[in-house]
Order: structure tokens, then sequence, then C-alpha cells
């Protein structure tokens, strides 16, 4: 099985720190686990423009998909994500937050829906579960079939040193994510995660070839085949959720023939 890492951040410091015992937490678990890493800092990922390109011709028209195209096919292959942040003013630093923006094109997409991820942030003293919360709906948003969090109050600058109830938490939680992972089930949508994909499958019929201001999306969710479905076929749905969901469906067709998304 194969794990991304993803370090948000422009150094290696707390957030690091504890990523890293995850990490070793997991190889004790089971020490085939492959690994990759992904460093923002190193990569040079310019910030996104907000052309929208991406939106509306496909993200291979991103100006910076030489470097986004890397990212994305790295965790196309993995089977987990560790996202790996900081917390900065309550939030995930700017450089993670540029890869976000440059991967939001997926919530009108979903894609990953075969895919478990595990949230890591250190915090000095507040903020960290607003952090992981943020990345985790984004994710969710993204097709992310089940998101674990890791908020940590650190109460240090530079000089994190994980108390025993810190080290224990980490062993769980990799626990419950290689468990996650090895078992390779798959668990019902939230009825968040069933709206969102409902309603961007419903707006995507007024984008699809031929409409005035068509979209990759009208494409994306025809050539796929999930406009069908209310949620990826590889996920199991009760009944209720499929029906909630056709219901958004329907609503987010009705309010996108009100409301078009204009561009030039
Ligand atoms: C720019 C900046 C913003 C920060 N904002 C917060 C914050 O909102 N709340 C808080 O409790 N600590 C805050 N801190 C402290 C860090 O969250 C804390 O030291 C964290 O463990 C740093 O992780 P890192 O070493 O991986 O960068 C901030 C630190 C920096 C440098």
């Amino acid at each position: 099985m194969k794990c991304l890492i993803i370090n948000g951040s422009c150094h290696k410091g707390n957030t690091w720190r504890l990523t890293e015992l995850v990490k070793e937490d997991l190889l004790a678990l089971d020490a085939t686990l492959e690994f990759d890493e992904i460093h923002l800092k190193d990569i040079d990922l310019p910030y996104c423009l907000g052309c929208s390109l991406c939106f509306r011709q496909g993200h291979t028209r991103c100006p910076h998909n030489n470097v986004v195209q890397g990212i994305i096919d790295k965790i196309d292959e993995c089977d987990g994500l560790i996202f790996a942040a900081p917390t900065f003013n309550m939030h995930i630093p700017a450089v993670a937050k540029n890869l976000i923006d440059h991967l939001s094109f997926m919530l009108h997409r979903p894609r990953y829906f075969d895919k478990k991820a595990l949230i890591i942030s250190t915090t000095g003293a507040v903020g960290a579960k607003d952090a992981t919360k943020y990345v985790c709906g984004t994710l969710i948003g993204l097709g992310f079939n089940r998101c674990f969090q890791l908020p940590i109050s650190a109460i240090s600058y530079n000089d994190y040193q994980p108390s025993e109830k810190h080290i224990r938490k980490c062993a769980d939680m990799a626990k419950k994510f290689y468990n996650a992972l090895k078992s390779e089930k798959l668990h019902s949508p939230s009825f968040s995660a069933v709206m969102t994909y409902n309603l961007f499958r419903g707006i995507s019929r007024h984008y699809t070839p031929g409409y005035q201001y068509a979209t990759y999306d009208g494409t994306y969710w025809d050539e796929t085949g999930l406009v069908k479905t209310a949620y990826s076929p590889q996920v199991p749905l009760p009944f209720y959720k499929m029906f909630y969901g056709n219901l958004f469906y329907w609503i987010g067709k009705n309010i996108s023939k009100r409301l078009v998304v204009t561009y030039k």
C-alpha cells in the first residue's frame, strides 16, 4: 500500500515532527508500506492566478499544470494521503492553501472515491481543529471516502516535544488510518458529501457542450458516467441517501437554470 505525505509547510517544524511519529507508527504496523513525500516549499508552485481555466476548460489548461499534474498523479497513485500543515492564524499556511486552490476545481468534479486521508496539524495553543477541519472538508468534497484528523496543541514555536499522551494519540490515529487502508472498505458518504456531489452533478447539466457558458464540468460528469448516479457506484449508498442525493441533484439543476455562471 502506498501513502503520500504532503508537507504543507515551508519548513520541517513541529508538525513534521509529529508526522514522522505517525509514519514510524504506521511502519511499525506494516513494514511493507511505501511512502512518498511532497514538500510544497521545494516544488515551486506559483500562486493560483484565479484564471479559472481549470473550471472552464479542464485542469490541463492551468498555466501551472507542469507542477500541479505531478501532484495529481501522485495522489492518483496513493491509497492513503497524509496532509500535514501547521496552524497559522487559525488556518493552514499560504503554501498549503495555494495547493488547495489549485485542486479546488475537483470540488466540481470529484474523483478520489476510494482514497482515505489523515490530516495533521500542530498549533501553539488554539486553531488546529479549524485547520484540519477545513482540509478534511475539502478532501471529502474531492471524493475522499474517509478523513481522519489529528489536531495537536504543541504549546511551542519550534521546540515541540510530544508528551506521552500525544505519542499515544499518534499511535491510535495511525492504527485507525492503517486499518481503514488495509480493510479497503468503502463507507457510505456523509449527508454533506452526498449533497455537495449532487449539487455539482445537477449544476453541470447547464454547462454541457452547446450551452452558452459550457465548462469542462458538463463534459466530466457525462464522460465518467457519474451523472447517472447519486454517488460514485464504487461506494455503497443506502436508499435514503440516494433519495436525498437525487433531491439535491434536482435542486442543483434548477438553481443553475436561473443562476448562470458567466465568463468571457
Ligand atoms: C505565522 C504564524 C501563525 C501562527 N498562528 C497561530 C494561531 O493562530 N494559533 C496558535 O495557537 N498558534 C499559532 N502559531 C504557532 C504555531 O501554530 C505552532 O508553533 C505550530 O506548532 C507550528 O508548527 P510548525 O513548527 O510545523 O510550523 C502561529 C505561528 C506562526 C509562525
